[in-house]
């Protein structure tokens, strides 16, 4: 197995060392090894060069097993092209066209929610992820002056939508599942939502035995404070999907909790934390490593590995359990000493 390694910028650094920490303890523990090739690009190599990746470098990153990235994002590059190009760039390169985001609560006491626990917490987000506002069609006229206008398409194809729905579907009836919510703001959007309606209507009538209902985006981030509870799975676009699995990422105890797979199906995929690179606290090991690491087992599981990738969930709920965490979750260690914990107990566990 070789895995392509983009640490990236601010804490993309500090938990991406845990990450792969993590993977080399799998990789002893099975006896399988995985390779892994890191890859400079970021911030400082954009600085440094004035080169965001490489040319050829989409199709580099093609040649291998799986793409894993900490985060991109820097206050040095106010546009942050870099990351525009590096993590945008791959997505729609690599036609990544799943965002998968599950969220799942690992311990009562994480949740924010009063009176709200495990039971509640434990959905998945598809987001679409080559397409709507993302795409950057558009463009400024009279920019910096008084009369600028600045227009930003959304695009929504056909296409699009229906396999990212449709693959929400398929995963509930892999999964056993048997719920379905797709999340638009077709009331106000009426074309581009038209088409989400349209197609969610087509895709659902395969699926008889799934329950496939909509609610507007402002109403559903309502109910996922309220009630989370409902949800199984959620579809909607890249935009919104964005949002509401930050908001996801709260209900599981923090962004520092949430992990991601930018997936195209028997394809090279990329796995990240849901965060970002979190300026004010690079380089201090106080980062929370676990969203990175639990990408991590996103990876092994989605690469076939399902045995590899439960065991480092568990390793990272015995480390909840055992108040083995950063301090964002209620713990004293840092960023290191909780990678450390993890890799240990894959070590042990396995
Ligand atoms: P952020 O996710 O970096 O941080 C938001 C808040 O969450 C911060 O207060 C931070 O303290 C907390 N947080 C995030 N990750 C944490 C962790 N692992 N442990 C503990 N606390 C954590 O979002 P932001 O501040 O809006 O963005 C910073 C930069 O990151 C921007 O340049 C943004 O564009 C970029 N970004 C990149 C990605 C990515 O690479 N996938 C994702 C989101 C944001
Ligand atoms: C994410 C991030 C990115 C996005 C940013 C860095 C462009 O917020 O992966 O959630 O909006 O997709
Ligand atoms: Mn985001």
């Amino acid at each position: 197995m070789r895995i392509a390694v983009i640490a990236g910028d601010g804490i993309g650094k500090d938990v991406t060392a845990e990450a792969v920490k993590v993977l080399d303890a799998v990789a002893e523990a099975s006896g399988r090894p995985i390779g892994f090739e890191h890859l400079p690009w970021g911030a400082d190599h954009y600085l440094k060069t004035g080169e965001t990746l490489p040319s050829g470098g989409y199709d580099r990153l093609r040649t291998f097993d799986a793409v894993f990235v900490g985060a991109l994002g820097d206050p040095r590059v106010p546009d942050n092209r870099h990351a525009r190009d590096i993590l945008l760039g791959t997505r729609f390169e690599l036609d990544l066209y799943v965002n998968y985001r599950p969220v799942r609560l690992l311990a009562d006491r994480l949740c924010p929610l009063k009176d709200r626990g495990r039971k509640d917490v434990n959905f998945t987000v598809f987001r679409e992820n080559t397409e709507g506002v993302y795409v950057g069609v558009g463009g400024r006229f009279k920019a910096g002056t008084p009369d600028e206008v600045a227009i930003q398409e959304e695009i929504n194809t056909y296409k699009g939508v229906y396999r990212i729905i449709r693959h929400a579907f398929e995963h509930a009836t892999a999964r056993g599942l048997t719920k379905v919510c797709m999340a638009d703001k077709s009331n106000a959007m009426q074309q581009g939502h038209a088409l989400w309606q349209r197609v969610f209507r087509e895709v659902a009538a395969e699926y008889p035995s799934i329950s496939a209902t909509h609610q507007y985006i402002d109403a559903l981030a309502m109910f996922l404070v309220r009630d989370p509870g409902q949800y199984e799975v959620i579809v909607t676009n890249n935009l919104f999907g964005d949002i509401i699995t930050d908001i996801g990422g709260a209900l599981q105890g923090g962004l520092g909790m949430a992990a991601s797979g930018n997936i195209h199906p028997g394809r090279t995929s990329l796995f990240e934390p849901v965060h970002g690179s979190a300026p004010p606290l690079a380089g201090k090991d106080v980062a929370n490593p676990m969203g990175a690491i639990l990408s991590a087992a996103l990876m092994l599981d989605t690469l076939g590995r399902r045995d590899d990738a439960a065991a480092v969930e568990a390793a990272v709920e015995a480390a909840i359990a055992a108040g083995q965490t950063t301090t964002d979750i209620g713990g004293a260690l840092g960023t290191r000493a909780v990678g450390d914990w993890i890799a240990e107990r894959v070590r042990h566990q396995s």
